[in-house]
């Protein structure tokens, strides 16, 4: 079971019940305030019983102060008083966070053995007195107010394990969630040696149990992802730099701007790249959105009717060349005098149409994609906009099967929890860590699984993956977890 996060979280039990050690299992130490430990600060040690009051009053300063933040807090007290356990709600409810009550009800017997072997033991009927009140708040727990309140069995049994990334990727390369993953590389920090770069991350993608890999298709790094003056590949060169590694990757663009290229061309380097991989090629493709690339490469960058317009003729232009034959083509806007394409294509070539726009572009993709991209990793947001592209598919007489639903996602994914929180600080700029980590989704592989499921219960088939951590092929393989 997973907590809210970030919440309020206050422990509920006796010493040696195991609270200290719950809460190091599953939180920062940071994340941690702990009256033994700030009796360890203002006194002489965490037993400084007459350092209790300073101790208590710092306590209540730090968990204001984190939870007026918006951030995690984790009370590590006894938790017996209750008037302390009103005012740690009341500060949970003034921040606008959820309180969580976590009663450690161990077995007394099991308290009793613990405490025995420590250093210094609680006195027996100090202990006896402690596992009589736990008992009594145990029952008021319920009625006090708490968001949630969660029993904690006796932690003697081992933290679960992240589950364990699989060895070899699956023949269809979709994970037990129902999901494939396709690798979407933004950044390239290659170094000295772009292909040996390249080829690492692949491969690693490859070994991780990735679907398939895509590149950004941008002329000019965009400033989402880093600087200007940061290398961002051609992607059709690179892809065909990557068809020669001997993976099972399908590689493909998200997304080609229809104005970087005539259709034609792009139609050429797709059909091109199939016949590389036989058959393992996809196009993402979009109405473009960076005016700046366009104006420093001495492209023109129409009104977005008229990229839109420029995004149907494409996929209708791209279709004609890929058919088997060379007659002319003549439909949708598109007029070809011959369709003469070789290499033809040694599979089908996915046409992935990216942007939510509700009008068109979801419109255009129901119409002539083989799926549509969207961006976001929202399980509400796919929901609404999936019902946005079944109505499209409706008014033009399209069977929604026949349009995959994918998602791009921009999550932070950690290790553990305190790799995530490092990514977070790295990475979150002016913004607020909170805000930072809930907008990215910031989590571990086992949290980003629990919501990459809910994407799959609204029909998401292919999740488009890119982390603004990958450095290199550690951090794809770091990413195992996903596709299992
Ligand atoms: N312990 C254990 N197995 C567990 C949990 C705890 O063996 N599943 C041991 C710890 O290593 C420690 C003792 O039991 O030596 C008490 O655990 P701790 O988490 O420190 O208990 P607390 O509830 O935090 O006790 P206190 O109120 O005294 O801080
Ligand atoms: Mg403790």
């Amino acid at each position: 079971m997973r907590l809210p996060d970030p919440a309020l979280v206050v422990l509920v039990g006796a010493s040696g019940a195991g609270k200290s050690t719950w809460a190091q299992q599953h939180y920062r130490a940071e994340e941690v305030v702990s009256s033994d430990g700030l009796r360890g600060v203002v006194g002489s040690g965490p037993y400084d019983l007459d350092a209790s009051a300073d101790a208590f009053t710092l306590l209540d300063t730090i968990v204001a102060a984190r939870l007026g933040r918006g951030l995690t807090t984790v009370v590590d007290t006894l938790g017996l008083d209750a008037e302390r356990r009103r005012a740690w709600r009341a500060a949970a409810r003034a921040a606008g966070l959820p309180a969580v009550a976590v009663l450690v009800a161990t077995e007394a017997a099991e308290c009793r053995r613990r405490n025995a072997a420590r250093d210094r033991p609680v006195p027996a009927p100090a202990l006896t007195a402690q596992l009589g009140k736990v008992r009594e708040v145990g029952h008021e727990l319920g009625v006090e107010g708490w968001d949630l309140v969660v029993p904690v069995a006796d932690t003697t049994a081992p933290p679960p394990a992240t589950p364990a990334p699989s060895p070899v990727p699956r023949a269809d390369r979709t994970s037990s969630l129902g999901l494939r993953t396709v690798l979407q590389v933004s950044r390239f920090p290659w170094g000295d040696d772009p292909l040996a770069w390249l080829g690492g991350v692949a491969r690693a993608a490859d070994e991780a149990g990735f679907a398939g890999l895509a590149l950004m298709d941008h002329l000019i790094q965009i400033p989402q992802v880093g600087r200007a003056w940061e290398p961002i590949p051609e992607p059709w060169v690179t892809l065909g730099a990557l068809s020669g590694l001997g993976t099972g990757l399908e590689l493909g663009t998200l997304c080609t701007p229809v104005t970087f290229r005539p259709a034609g061309v792009t139609a050429k380097a797709a059909a091109t790249l199939s016949a590389l991989t036989g058959g393992r090629a996809f196009v993402g493709i979009g109405a473009g959105w960076w005016e700046r690339e366009h104006a420093a490469y001495g492209l023109p960058f129409p009104t977005a009717k008229e990229r839109l317009d420029e995004l149907e003729r494409a996929i209708v232009t791209m279709r004609a060349l890929w058919a088997k034959g060379t007659k002319a083509y003549d439909g949708d806007g598109v007029v070809l005098p011959e369709t003469t394409g070789y290499p033809r294509p040694a599979g089908p070539v996915a046409v992935v149409v990216g942007g939510s726009g509700e009008r068109r572009t979801l419109r255009i993709a129901a119409r002539l994609g083989d799926a549509c991209n969207l961006r976001t990793g929202e399980a509400e947001v796919v929901r609404h906009k999936v019902g946005v592209l079944h109505e499209h598919c409706a008014a033009v007489g399209r069977d929604p099967a026949e349009v995959a639903v994918t998602v791009l996602d921009l999550p932070v994914v950690g290790r553990d929890r305190d790799d995530v929180w490092r990514r977070v600080e790295r990475h979150r700029g002016r913004t607020a860590a909170p805000a930072y980590a809930a907008r990215t989704h910031a989590g571990t592989v086992a949290d980003h699984r629990d919501r990459w499921a809910a994407l799959a219960g609204e029909g998401v088939s292919t999740v488009f993956l890119a982390t603004r951590d990958l450095d290199g092929p550690d951090d794809v393989l770091a990413l195992a977890g996903l596709n299992a």
